[in-house]
């Protein structure tokens, strides 16, 4: 048994690893080279290059479905812009948040004062805490008039904003620059993969929000072969990887819609599994084996990214006796209470059931209860561990018991 441990040590030690960059496989890592987003990443710097003239560069949104380069090429353009400015002495100001990650609109907020240093101005320190939302807004906007900012702001994941918090701080940016006056401006660039995210806004927020759009259509699984031919020259050690592994990722990522982020994960989950059996190169089954650990996984990974009342949705089918949907909805008001969470509608926990059971977690049948008619009785159809497992470091874990 030590000798095992020992030899797994050696090897790892000995370098003799099948990925040379493994930094260069992971979701962060944003390429140099974007191929195939020529005119998606060309529309967005000639729309941000009036900046260079002075003058506001129209908001802008960009939507495609998941893994489709919308964060790559708008953090590789805005990188680019960055650079540029600093070169050319001229002011520009860019901040790029994902709402998702940050949390809250509040959360938001907070971040983007952070970053402009508003929170710890000289002389007099802002308390940005206990500022109201609409306050918070007026801080950061007043700011940026005062300062006369360019400022550019990107919101990733800025569906995740609005489902939580509404439309008023987008409303509020992108109407800010009527009142700006000479000076500062504000560009807002959202991101979503929701292709439903603008039926969502106010119709005000919507037209000023989409002055210009970029939509990112999914890759072929031939351009998904090529991105990772291009991944895989950075990452693997020479002929470390076989061209039909590589073939075989893209095949496999590209059926359902071509996904870059799917098709890099395979890899880098292939070339882990060929790494632990010592195998010298990763071959195609590798990649079915990877596959296979990966749609294992999947619940495990949905359930832990899952929105809170999607969260509190699974945990009310676990508790409710019966699954009956009034009892799941009485159950889930009766958990938002001790979870301190606004009590949604019972029409829309309805629709997040019917998510869930899109995305596999749950089941509905119609049961027939004799003289009350027919319900709807819903199931969970992943294993409680994996639940109580991918809730573990979550708040509400504790509503489970
Ligand atoms: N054209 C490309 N060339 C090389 N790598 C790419 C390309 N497009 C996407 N990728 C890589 O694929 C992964 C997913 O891309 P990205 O994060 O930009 O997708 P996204 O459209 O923002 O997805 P989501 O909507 O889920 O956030 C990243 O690792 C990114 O570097
Ligand atoms: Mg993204």
């Amino acid at each position: 048994m030590s000798f095992d441990v020992d030899n797994i040590f050696d090897k790892a030690a000995s370098g003799s690893s099948l990925v040379k960059n493994r930094q260069a496989l992971t979701i962060d890592y944003v390429p140099e080279k974007l191929p195939f987003r020529d005119e998606e990443a060309k529309t967005l710097a000639q729309v941000l290059s009036t900046v260079f003239k002075g003058a506001r560069p129209s908001n802008l949104l960009l939507f495609g479905k998941p893994g489709t380069g919308k964060t790559a090429v708008a953090k590789n353009v805005v990188d680019r812009l960055q650079k540029k400015s600093n070169e050319l002495k001229i002011d520009v100001t860019v901040i790029f948040i994902n709402a998702k990650t940050a949390g809250s609109a509040y959360k938001v907020l907070y971040e983007v004062a952070e970053e402009l240093g508003i929170n710890k101005e000289q002389g007099k320190q802002v308390h940005f805490t206990g500022l109201s939302m609409g306050e918070a807004t007026d801080r950061i906007l007043q700011y940026i008039q005062k300062k006369k900012l360019h400022f550019i702001l990107v919101v990733d994941e800025i569906d995740s904003l609005v489902d939580k918090s509404g439309d008023d701080i987008l409303y509020n940016f992108t109407r800010a620059n009527q009142r700006m006056g000479k000076g500062g401006f504000v560009t807002l660039i959202g991101i979503s993969n929701s292709l439903t995210f603008k039926d969502k806004l106010d119709p005000r927020v919507r037209s000023s929000l989409s002055e210009e759009e970029v939509v990112f259509n999914p890759y072929t699984v031939n351009q998904l072969r090529q991105i990772l031919q291009e991944r895989s020259k950075l990452a693997f050690s020479d002929s470390a990887i076989s061209d039909a592994a590589i073939n075989l990722c893209a095949a496999m990522a590209g059926r359902e819609h071509g996904d870059a982020r799917k098709a890099i994960d395979l890899l880098r989950v292939a070339a882990e599994l060929a790494e632990r059996e010592g195998a010298p190169k990763v071959d195609e089954n590798h990649v079915r084996a990877g596959q296979d650990r990966i749609e294992k996984d999947a619940p495990f990974v949905v359930v832990k990214n899952a929105p809170a009342h999607h969260k509190l949705v699974i945990i009310a089918v676990i508790k409710s006796k019966s699954g009956i949907t009034g009892d799941v909805y009485d159950t889930y008001l009766a958990l938002c209470k001790r979870a301190e969470q606004k009590q949604l509608t019972q029409r829309r926990v309805t629709q997040i059931i019917s998510e869930l059971e899109l995305l596999g977690l749950v089941s509905t049948d119609i049961v027939n209860q004799g003289r009350y008619g027919r319900s709807q009785k819903i199931k969970i159809t992943i294993p409680p561990t994996t639940i109580s497992e991918a809730l573990k470091e979550d708040s509400l874990a504790s509503l489970i018991d």
